[in-house]
């Protein structure tokens, strides 16, 4: 799929574009500055090859400026990574990129939006919580480097958030 967008004047135009080998070495680049236990290649690698599996790349002339990773497990859509280009961050990208995957994901007949993240983690907090995601759920101390917990965080794609929370909660253990 393609996908252009023109996020206004002052921001990056980027088009969506399925992540492929040749995307890595810039994805796991970008992994590695944005996180304290950052995926390698191959975790990427075999994110790619999952059943269910969508991992898309923003690109914007050429080069990589951002990317989602997320695979389906029935009405499900659980993102597994999500990440800005370090120098590109608090321009909207994020939250358009954000924007175009869960369009893209509704078109599909995805349900309900999944994802954890770092308590501590406030940008991305803010970026879930504006685009409508919401804290279901804590997982205690859930990651490591440092050991922090983790919050589970859902939007409703159609129908009611409640009406997800307790099935995909079960499902959820199995990740
Ligand atoms: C979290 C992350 C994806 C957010 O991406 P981003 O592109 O910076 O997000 P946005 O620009 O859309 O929004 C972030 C901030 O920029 C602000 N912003 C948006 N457009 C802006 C603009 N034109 N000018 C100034 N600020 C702007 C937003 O209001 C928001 O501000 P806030 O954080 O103070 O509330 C990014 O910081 C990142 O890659 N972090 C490292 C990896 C990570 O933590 N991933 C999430 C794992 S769960």
């Amino acid at each position: 799929m393609s996908d252009s967008s023109t996020l206004g004047e002052n921001l990056t135009p980027f088009t969506l574009v399925p992540m492929t080998a040749e995307h890595l070495e810039a994805v796991v680049e970008i992994e590695q500055v944005g996180f304290s236990n950052p995926w390698q290649k191959r975790d990427f690698e075999y994110a790619m090859s999952r059943a269910g599996s969508w991992c898309v790349v923003a690109v914007s002339s050429g080069e990589l400026v951002g990317y989602s990773v997320g695979f389906r497990v029935g009405q499900e859509f659980h993102f597994a990574d999500f990440a800005i280009h370090p120098g590109l961050q608090r321009r909207g990208i994020g939250r358009e990129l954000l924007r175009q995957v869960l369009g893209v994901l509704h078109d599909r007949n995805t349900s309900v939006a999944t994802l954890e993240v770092r308590a501590s983690n406030q940008r991305a907090l803010r970026l879930y919580g504006r685009s409508g995601f919401s804290t279901v759920a804590v997982r205690n101390g859930y990651y490591s480097k440092p050991r922090e917990d983790a919050l589970v965080m859902m939007k409703a794609l159609e129908g009611r958030l409640s009406d997800w929370v307790g099935e995909v909660m079960g499902t959820m253990s199995s990740y």
